[in-house]
């Protein structure tokens, strides 16, 4: 009886010592859990606000807001070539950028008549380096550029290891995709300045969000557009101008490897024009957006899986399309 009795004296002092560490683990709790359901709210809002208010609410008169011209590079294909028509739809004149004459020619005719907006384009070949802005300085010195689309971009035809990677395709993604937004930003950044309005749109990727090994020229040159933006938009929102950097998960265009799951449109993959129909809603609205629903809803639970199982889940994946890319080659 007397074991009894001391045995219960002892659980009743642990109880009372353990009280401060579980009354601490409650509130430690409750924390959390109050932090997650008000991030959880957050994320809610901004993505109605985002992606569905717009649509009661009415679009923003976007030449209004930033000017009459709208540059677009990379835009006789995918996105580039969707969002230029989105804008378009909206009543903003275009000038395009690629390097192709004749499909210049014909998406320009197809957006003037279509729209009936103004259009014009530049042949330009930005993985070429420094000597591709002259022509393009020359030709938009007299034009009053409201928005720039950054929008041009290359990816490896296929994910590969860093050492397999020609110097060529180096130089390539880095002028194409670093350098051009930067010089085009040099070039009409100026004038938007001075008429102290205007938006730049960088197209960056979810490819900044985590690192994807075997896709590491890509990814990082995403990383850089988007920093860029963001870090762009605090030194120039003062003055009136809106730089947004645009991350968009995957797009069935004829960017992502061909014959996979990827290049086919889908309920997650998006078509580049549905893609852009959304995207264009959320200029001037978020400086860092997906610009599509259901990719804002991927890119959040990505950004919550652990760095190191994403990387060996998505290098898993970038071995077997390296692998299937390689034996068609063969064949
Ligand atoms: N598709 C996706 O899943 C996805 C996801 C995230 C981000 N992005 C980004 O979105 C952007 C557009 O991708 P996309 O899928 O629409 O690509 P795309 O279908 O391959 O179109 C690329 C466009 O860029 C032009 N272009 C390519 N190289 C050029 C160069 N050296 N100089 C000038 N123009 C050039 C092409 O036209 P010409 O051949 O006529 O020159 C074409 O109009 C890229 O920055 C990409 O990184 C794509």
């Amino acid at each position: 009886m007397a074991a009894v009795d001391r045995f219960s004296l002892l659980y009743r002092e642990i109880g009372r010592a353990c009280d401060f560490y579980i009354e601490a683990l409650v509130i430690a709790g409750a924390w959390y859990t109050a932090t997650k359901c008000i991030s959880f709210a957050v994320k809610t809002y901004s993505l109605l606000r985002l992606h569905f208010l717009p649509k009661l609410v009415g679009k923003i008169d976007l030449v209004k807001q930033y000017g009459r011209w709208a540059v677009v590079t990379g835009s006789t294909d995918g996105i580039g070539k969707a969002y230029a028509e989105e804008l378009a739809r909206r009543g903003v004149n275009i000038i395009l950028i690629s390097r192709n004459k004749e499909k210049l020619e014909a998406v320009s005719r197809s957006i003037a008549e279509t729209y009936k907006v103004e259009t014009d384009f530049i042949v330009a070949d930005f993985s070429k380096g420094r000597e591709a802005y002259l022509p393009i300085k020359e030709a938009l010195k007299d034009r009053e550029i409201g928005i720039l689309v950054n929008n041009v971009g290359v990816c490896y035809s296929y994910p590969d290891y860093f050492t397999n990677l020609s110097e060529d395709l180096l130089w390539e993604i880095m002028n194409v995709n670093i350098a051009s937004a930067s010089m085009m930003v040099h070039i009409v950044l100026p004038g938007m300045v001075e008429k102290k309005k205007g938006a730049i749109v960088n197209v960056s990727s979810t490819a900044c969000c985590q690192p994807i090994p075997m896709l590491t020229v890509y990814g990082a040159s995403k990383s850089y557009l988007d920093y860029f933006s963001r870090a762009l938009h605090y030194e120039y929102a003062p003055k009136g101008i809106f730089i947004q950097s645009l991350i968009p998960f995957i797009i069935s265009t004829k960017m992502v490897p061909q014959g996979t799951i990827l290049s086919k449109r889908s309920f997650l993959f998006p078509s580049a024009e549905e893609y852009a129909s959304q995207a264009v809603s959320t200029l001037g609205l978020s400086i860092r957006t997906p610009g599509y629903w259901k990719h804002a809803i991927q890119v959040t639970l990505l950004e919550h899986i652990p760095e190191w199982i994403w990387a060996w889940g998505i290098e898993y994946v970038c071995r077997i399309v390296r692998k299937k890319a390689l034996t068609s080659k063969l064949k």
